[in-house]
């Protein structure tokens, strides 16, 4: 699931086709056809279907015309790779332990939009990334995985940014092979439970 420029998606397909992680990405939902993630799944060749939020009367009815959209492709694991809509009840339990979201913060600091300019304006000298399963409550959930990033003081929001959505690229399939392991199949390749 993406609504942006869609760096995480195209890193975990990369992953599954060029490293360790075991998996295959099936299908890309974004929220708006402009969104750079489109084209990227374009140029990889991964199906795309778009659920513009607008159509749907409520978060619900939008979480539902996901799970149809991911039933209907046998998906196991979805992953919100910069998703930026609230999600539901509706769908996080209808992927119980499956829902992953990537997230540029050290949570529990910085939820919300903008994590990476609270981090700014906090002044810290350490932030991040997180990978974590969903729950009801935004940017909440276990923790999979987290990778720390300095924060420098000539930093502004775009090179701080830069530099957290390298490490975003690292641990997300990481991530999705640790959900994968707690369900127990590890979606390493060769270390099949
Ligand atoms: C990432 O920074 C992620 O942490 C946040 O949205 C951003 C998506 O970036 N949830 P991209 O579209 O994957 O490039």
């Amino acid at each position: 699931m993406a609504s942006g420029a869609g760096s995480n998606f195209e890193a975990l397909v990369r992953a599954c086709r060029q490293g360790p992680l075991a998996a295959t990405v099936e299908l890309l939902v974004v929220n708006r056809m402009d969104c750079g993630a489109r084209g990227r799944a374009e140029r990889l060749g991964v199906p795309i279907q778009l659920l513009d939020h607008q159509l749907y009367p409520s978060r619900d009815d939008l979480d539902r015309a996901l799970i149809a959209a991911f039933q209907a492709q046998g998906v196991d694991l979805v992953v919100m790779a910069g998703w930026m809509r609230i999600v539901t009840p509706v769908l996080i339990g209808a992927f119980p332990q499956r829902l992953v979201n990537i997230h540029p913060s050290l949570l529990p600091s910085f939820r919300g939009l903008d994590a990476v300019g609270q981090a700014l304006a906090a002044g810290v000298s350490l932030s991040g990334c997180t990978a974590h399963l969903v729950a009801a409550e935004v940017d909440a959930g276990p923790i999979l995985v987290q990778a720390a990033v300095p924060v420098l003081a000539v930093d502004t929001r775009a090179s701080l940014a830069a530099r957290i959505q390298v490490q975003e690229h690292r641990i997300l399939p990481l991530a999705v092979a640790l959900a994968a392991a707690r369900l127990g199949t590890s979606g390493i390749e060769g270390q099949q439970r």
